[in-house]
Formats: structure tokens, sequence, C-alpha cells
């Protein structure tokens, strides 16, 4: 069992959150961390601990490298651009970190550079010629992302420096099996170059101990254990790469961006530090001493954060992770997440342009399952969550209560807090705490449900609408608990859904912005007699069954699109209204004249009858069509293209003509048999 004395804690908090990669834009796999780390953080504050949040972009490495490749320009470009959308979309989901920095910053490149040489004086860092993949052909070598092979441990198809399909070990460089280079996908020759090691099978009686200790969720501790005991090897620290800070020991060698990364934890609080005008106060969190470090991280992370991490920390001497949050990953209706595949789905583009509540999210995302396991997503279970447990819940007990109140009072009636509610908020507060204290978030949106259920029976059974007819003194104390319930419940949901809970908040006659500050235990206490009850609206509202449509339809749509794609088909072009396809006039047009254009090797020069005129169109088949095959031919023809000068004529109209999928280049026009000039097509 674990300790429940962790939180509220005496000590002050520092909670992290893994750094996304500045190489693309956020999707809802991100969340499945920044949320419940956020949430996290604001519950502790209600539970007034003083905590700090910080993250930041991960620039280096070869996940940008490659990206930016990709898109033709500088890493640096790249990174710049994702930072920007990261920095502009947390805020937008309620995010709000104390600072969010990059890890190519100067206070992140200075602080890796003091720790490497720290690491090194301790002489935990030495020399060895490394045999690593090289490609021929495009004349370099292979960090990482570059080179795709076979995991030595499970056979799966791998990554450079992680089996990211299967069985999710990292893997040292030189070490993965009949390496290809997967820019080009050509086989690899082997270079062998001399590379930097971190000694990490000195920490191993350090991690068994630091492991059994660390508090956090069970599978972070399990696995990292699991791989202790299965023997550690010593970690290359350097890599052959143009992008990222230069190893201080050999200038012409790269850190792994595994090395600078977490080391952004720790510049990110410098860095809040220098802003707040207290630049040693980084030092309160990361000196050894009282404060307590808190890594929210995804599952697939634990091996950096749980085995590099902590014996870094140690050999440099700071402070080490209390706690390791790991969470499980997202699948997207039942698939593995692929952005290659399409099963994928976009912050921006597909959840916040629909106009959709940042909120709601929040909520699905604490809520759909346990902080540990895998979460499926679909656009039905998110409807589900939102119309059943939000709407039908939460939503309907407040608007009732505050509704009801408002238009029989107009203000927080006389009344005395009943026993039995008193004690179920008192169990509900407690229940957040202990959820808090096991790093289970699910269990604060369950009990909030929970209460909100309680507040429903509550109001059902005493019938208010019936007292307030003749027993008004009796209805004004049923009315004052009911508005007590729906405090607490503003209370108790702002740290999942703050913008709602604001709201809430505004309607109980407070300044809405003032719940942030509100502490947990305030939900024992009622609202004051006679404070005045503005008119409230329903604060949560139903996904209906249209935008669910709209919603799995643009989904659907991604994973048609990305399907041909896979395919080398050519994409069926976006969908287009029926109004627009009524716009093209098709005719069948009969071919007068044909002949060539002088002095050109494609152009046809055609006469062509449309049944109420002749016109003169001009088209590119004479690479492939002598003018007589053509001429006297009966084909469809598109006549209300705009006119355009092609060799100086003037072409009034389009042949309408299909490529030959099997002999590509070969465009066959569409010949009619039967039908007489200006027939139209529909
Ligand atoms: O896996 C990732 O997405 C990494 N960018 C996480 C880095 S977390 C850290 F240690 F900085
Ligand atoms: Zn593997």
């Amino acid at each position: 069992m674990k300790k429940l004395s962790d939180y509220p804690s005496e000590e002050p908090v520092l909670v992290t959150c893994g750094l996304p990669y500045a190489s693309g834009e956020m999707h809802i796999g991100h969340l499945r961390t920044y949320v419940p780390a956020d949430v996290f953080v604001r519950l502790l504050k209600k539970m007034q601990t003083e905590v700090r949040f910080v993250c930041g972009s991960d620039t280096h490495g070869t996940p940008v490298l490659t990206k930016a490749e990709k898109e033709g320009i500088s890493p640096k470009e790249l990174y710049q651009k994702y930072h920007q959308h990261y920095l502009e979309t947390f805020p937008k989901l309620h995010i709000n970190f104390d600072n969010y920095g990059t890890t190519d910053d100067p206070e992140n490149i200075h602080r890796t550079l003091q720790i490497v040489e720290k690491i090194q004086e301790k002489g935990y860092i030495y020399p060895q010629k490394l045999e690593s993949p090289y490609c021929p052909n495009c004349g370099r070598s292979l960090p990482d992302r570059f080179v795709r092979g076979e995991c030595p441990y499970c056979h799966a198809d791998a990554r450079g420096d992680e089996c990211d399909q299967g069985c999710g070990r990292y893997l040292e460089p030189g070490e993965i099996l009949n390496p290809r280079c997967a820019i080009c996908g050509s086989p690899t020759k082997k270079v062998e170059r001399t590379h930097y090691y971190f000694e990490l099978t000195a920490f191993e009686d350090f991690l068994r101990e630091f492991l059994e200790n660390v508090e956090g969720t069970k599978n972070a501790k399990n696995y990292a254990l699991g791989w202790v005991n299965e023997g550690l090897r010593d970690w290359c620290i350097t890599r052959d790469l143009d992008w990222g800070i230069p190893f201080p020991g050999d200038e012409s060698l790269t850190l792994y961006v595994w090395v600078d990364a977490p080391i952004h934890y720790m510049s990110s609080t410098e860095q809040w530090a220098k802003k707040i005008g207290e630049p040693d106060k980084w030092e309160e969190f990361w000196l050894p001493g009282n404060a307590k470090l808190v890594h929210y991280i995804g599952q697939d992370i634990v091996y950096h954060h749980c085995i590099f991490w902590p014996s870094m920390l140690k050999a440099s001497e700071y402070n080490l992770p209390f706690a390791i949050v790991a969470s499980g990953m997202v699948k997207i209706e039942g698939h593995n997440f692929s952005r290659s595949r399409g099963y994928v789905v976009w912050i921006q583009e597909d959840y916040l342009d629909k106009g959709l509540d940042p909120d709601y999210l929040r909520y699905y995302m604490v809520a759909a399952t346990s902080q540990t396991k895998d979460l499926d997503f679909s656009w039905e279970t998110f409807r589900d969550k939102v119309n059943n447990e939000l709407v039908a819940t939460f939503g309907n007990f407040i608007y009732r209560a505050l509704h009801f109140t408002n238009s029989n009072f107009g203000e927080v009636p006389e009344g005395v807090l009943d026993d039995a509610l008193r004690i179920q908020i008192e169990q509900s507060v407690d229940a957040i705490r202990d959820a808090v204290n096991q790093y289970e978030l699910k269990k604060v949106s369950d009990e909030i449900l929970r209460l909100a259920a309680v507040g429903n029976e509550y109001f059902q059974a005493n019938k208010p609408w019936e007292l307030v007819r003749n027993e008004k003194e009796k209805a004004a104390d049923i009315l004052y608990n009911a508005v007590a319930l729906v405090k607490a419940l503003a209370i108790a949901i702002e740290p999942i859904m703050p913008r709602t809970a604001e709201v809430i908040w505004e309607q109980l006659g407070y300044q809405g912005d003032e719940i942030h500050q509100i502490p947990l235990d305030d939900a024992l206490t009622p609202p004051k007699v006679g404070t005045k009850l503005p008119k409230p609206k329903p604060v949560i509202s139903k996904v209906e069954d249209d935008l669910l449509e709209e919603l799995e339809n643009s989904f659907q749509n991604r994973i048609k699109k990305a399907k041909q794609a896979e395919s080398g088909e050519p994409m069926i072009k976006d969908t287009i209204e029926f109004d627009d396809f009524k716009k093209l006039d098709f005719r069948a047009g009969k071919i007068l004249k044909c002949e060539r254009v002088p002095d050109t090797d494609k152009l046809l020069e055609m006469e062509v009858d449309i049944g109420i005129e002749k016109r003169k169109i001009v088209t590119g088949l004479a690479d492939q069509y002598d003018p007589d095959d053509l001429e006297g031919i009966t084909a469809l023809f598109l006549v209300n293209l705009e006119p355009k000068k092609i060799a100086g004529i003037e072409s009034n109209g389009m042949i309408i003509a299909v490529e030959n999928k099997d002999e590509p280049g070969q465009w066959v026009p569409v010949k009619l048999e039967g039908v007489p000039p200006g027939s139209k097509a529909a």
C-alpha cells in the first residue's frame, strides 16, 4: 500500500512533463501526459502545496533533424516553428506551465555542459571504439532514427535507438541487426570511430535502491527494476551528427539527445527563477534537499527516466526524482497511434477548430481510464463521456440547483448544512486527496461524479419544487444545501475543468477567476446566506449527433486518404458540392478539322462543332495522335472553361481524355458514338 502522507506536502514540489519533440503538431497522444500533469499541479495548489510546473520543446537529435530534412528547412527553423505551435497550443487547453523553454536555449546548453563535465571529472565517462552503420549511398553516418533494422531482442522492425514497434527497449548504437538507411533504404556499411560512454554499470546498486523507493506509478518502477535485474550496459552518450550540443571532450561529436533533453527540466526551472527575479531559486528544487521532483512521462520513455536520468543526477550530485508517473499510451479506435496510417487526432484541426470545449477533452483524458492503462480514443466514447457523465449527471445537478434557487430566491437562501451531506462532501475531499497520493486521477473524476449523483438524488428526494409552494422555509433549507453542494463541486472540478469551474463560480455570485486559488477544504464551507445569485445557464452542452458524424467522417476520410497514399494510387480529390459540379458544362463535340500547330511538338488545333456553334480548341495530343486519327470523331468537351491563349492561339474549351494507368503519359480522348454534337453530359 502507498503511504498516504506525501500530499499536501511541506516541501515544495516541481512537476515536469516529458518534452515534446518540436518536430510536429500536438495530437491527442500528447495529452495523455500533459493533461494529468496539469490536473495534478492544480490539485496540489488546491491542497495548498507550493508547486511549480515546467516543460519545454525537445529540439535536438534525429527526430528534429530527419523532419527538417523532409521539409527542406534547417533544424533550427523547424523547431522554432513547432516550438511556437506548442507555446500557443498549451494555454488553449488550460495547460499552464510556469516556464516553457527549449533544449537549445543557452541555459540548457550551459547546464548540460556543466553536468557532463562534472560526470567526466568524476571519472564516469570513457572513450571506446564503436562500429556503427554508415550509408554509402547517402554518404553519411546513420545514428538513431537515420537507421532501421531488426531489434536484437524481439526481432521487430526497429529504429536505431529504440524498438518502437516491438518490445520498446532502448538500443545502443551498433546493436540493431540487418541495418538499412532509413532515408534511402540502402544496406549499410560499418564504420569505426571512437565514441564516449557513460559508465551506467557503476550505478546498478544505486538504481536498485532508488527504484525500490521511488514514488509514482508501479509500471515505471517495475519495468525499470526488471531491466536492472537483467543487467545494464554502459551507455554511449555521443553521436556522429551535426545537430545538438557538442560533446566537451571531442567537439566533432554531438551529445545524444537523451543527455540534454531531461536536463531541460533543470534549465527550465532556472529560466523560471530568472523570470521571477530570484535567479538562485531553482536550486531549492535541484540541489539535494527537501524539494520533491515529480516527472510525468509516457510509458515509452520509462527507461530514459528511470535508468539514465537518475544515474546522471546521482553522478552530478543533484537532487533525485521523488516520483515518476508513467501513463499508458493512446490508441485510436483500437489501432496503434500512427500518423502515416491516419490513426491520429490533431488537437488544433480535429478538436479546437471544431469549436469543442477544451475542458471536455481534459475530463475525457482523466476519466476515460486509469493513468497506467492504454486509452483507446474514439469519438463515440468521447461523446458518451460528455453526454452521459458531464451533461446528464454533473451539469444537470448544477443547473437544476442554481436555476431553481435563482428563480425562487435570487440569492443563497437561509439554511443549515445537512449532516449527511457534510459527510458526503468530507468523503469526497478525502477520496480526492487519496487519489492524488496514488497518482490516480481517474479516482478524482469518479469521486466528483459520485458527489454530483448524490446531489441529484438529494434534489429528487426532497422535491423543493413542491415545498416552495407552501413550506418555503423548508424549500430554502434544501436549496441552501444544494447550493453548498454546487460550491463543493465547483472547487473539486477546477483542476480538471478550470474554465467550467470559473463559470460555475460566477453563477454562485463570486468572481470567476478566483476559483483557481480556492483551497479544496473550502468545499466544506457553504456559501454565505444572502449572496446574490445571477441567472444561471447550463455549463455543459451535449455533443450532438450531427457533430459526432462530422468528427467521425473526417477521421474516416483521413484513414482512407492514408490508405490510398500507401497503395500509391492517386488520391481522390476533396469532395465538391453538387452546385459546383453543376457549373461544369460538358458537351459532345464533333472534330470537324484537326491540324498540327506549326513549330510545336505536342499541339493540335481543332475546329469543333458543339451544337450551337463551332469552336477553336487547342490540345496537347500531337505526340500521340496524328491529326487524321482525331478528325471526324465525336468526343467529350468541357465548353465553359475560360479561354486560354496557347502558342498564340485562343483555345475555347478542352477535350476530355483519360490517362492510361498502365502507360502513364498516354492520354485517350473520351469518344462518343451515336449522339449528335451539342448533346450535354451530366
Ligand atoms: O520521447 C519524446 O518525445 C522525448 N522528446 C521526451 C523527452 S523527455 C525529457 F527527458 F526531456
Ligand atoms: Zn524489440
